[in-house]
């Protein structure tokens, strides 16, 4: 047992026998008297590799045939720029969600290509919503969608995907929520994962991609940007980051031994309710994220105070819970509690929010 819980939002907690089993593939993997770091990207170890993460991916979402599988590099970031280039024609729009920092940062390459219709936003209340009903304005003929399924800075998450406008396929940054949940994957044209919170390390990006639409760019692009020369490549265009595929093929074991994405869900919608219920019954702690957004994932609350916020962060990891600070947009705390995280450690982090609430709240009071 480690003695730390990890709240980290990224690179965050992996499951305790993948790592196990990761230690000892490093040295000797199959018994090749090789170590995953030490393998070529073209040997049959690595065929091997390739091959069962792949079908693990598949069986853990039901990814359908005309679906392809691969995986990229340049981190969810260059997705931003690789999804407007090889969909979006110069004289078409694309319609994004303005939900956060990472929409934004995707919102900011579209004009490269095309035009950027922004179809709902929650900038005006920092974020703190999914928008939703009357809010959301398509345009007349978008050729995708955008959106972050969940704000990993904000602590909002879409509670299901949008039905984008006839014609339109959905594009999703699923990079802090993937496979937390079942997923229906034919409800999409393409989806991408950083795989540094639920997946793996960082360093590799997932990309589920419906066949048909990646099959040719719309504009002459560089053989690295191309989605569909990645998915003929089975991700092996040139050298892959070798050991996030691994590690990703054995944390899409791990999810299936452990029962599936249904189980992850109910798993994370626990975890998560130990600390909602406690936010919602008192007073102290000021929760960011709107109820009918809340994420799973990331939950953001602050203190009364920058001050308390600071001895909160403090004091949570001289008693062992680490990387609880909030990002600098919403300020306070993040509790990140990705699939590999125990239910302890939300307990736990309950716990002390109730002792550091009853030892504050009077000061906060006589101010
Ligand atoms: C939802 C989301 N999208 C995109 C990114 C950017 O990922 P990367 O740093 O791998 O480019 C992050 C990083 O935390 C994220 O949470």
């Amino acid at each position: 047992m480690r003695k730390t819980y990890n709240f980290s939002a990224g690179p965050g907690v992996l499951p305790e026998p993948v790592l196990k089993q990761a230690q000892q593939d490093i040295w000797d993997i199959y018994g090749s008297g090789m170590g995953i770091l030490e393998l070529s990207h073209r040997g049959k170890e690595f065929d091997k590799i390739t091959a069962e993460t792949e079908a693990a991916c598949r069986q853990v979402a039901g990814i359908p045939d005309d679906y392809a599988v691969f995986w990229m590099q340049g981190g969810a970031t260059s997705q931003c720029y690789f999804v407007p280039a090889n969909f979006l024609p110069a004289d078409r729009t694309a319609d994004y969600f303005q939900t956060g920092k990472w929409a934004n940062d995707s919102i900011k390459e579209v004009p490269h290509y095309g035009t950027c219709h922004i179809c709902g936003s929650s900038k005006d209340t920092n974020y703190d919503r999914i928008p939703a009903g009357g809010e959301v304005k398509y345009s007349e003929n978008p050729v995708y969608v955008h959106f972050t399924a969940n704000n990993t800075i904000m602590g909002t998450e879409f509670q299901a995907e949008p039905t984008p406008p006839k014609g339109a396929f959905l594009v999703c940054d699923a990079s802090s929520n993937i496979f937390s949940k079942p997923i229906d994957v034919t409800r999409y044209g393409l989806i991408y994962a950083g795989a540094q919170k639920n997946l793996g390390p960082s360093g590799i990006v997932l990309v589920i991609a419906r066949k048909d639409l990646i099959a040719k760019p719309v504009r002459e692009l560089p053989t690295m940007m191309q989605f569909g020369k990645h998915a003929e490549e089975h991700g092996r265009f040139n050298t892959p980051p070798t050991f996030g595929v691994y590690l990703m093929g054995q944390v899409f074991k791990w999810i299936l031994s452990e029962g599936g994405l249904k189980a992850m869900a109910a798993r994370n919608a626990e975890k998560a309710k130990v600390i909602y219920d406690f936010l919602d019954s008192q007073d102290f702690f000021i929760p960011h994220a709107r109820k009918n957004s809340r994420s799973n994932m990331n939950i953001t609350f602050k203190c009364p105070t920058p001050e308390l916020d600071k001895l909160f962060i403090e004091k949570a990891a001289g008693n062992g819970m680490r990387e609880l600070k909030g990002h600098r947009m919403v300020g306070g705390m993040r509790a990140s509690m990705y699939n590999a995280f125990p239910k302890e450690g939300a307990t736990a982090l309950v716990a002390f929010m109730k002792e550091f609430a009853h030892e504050h709240a009077k000061t906060t009071a006589a101010r």
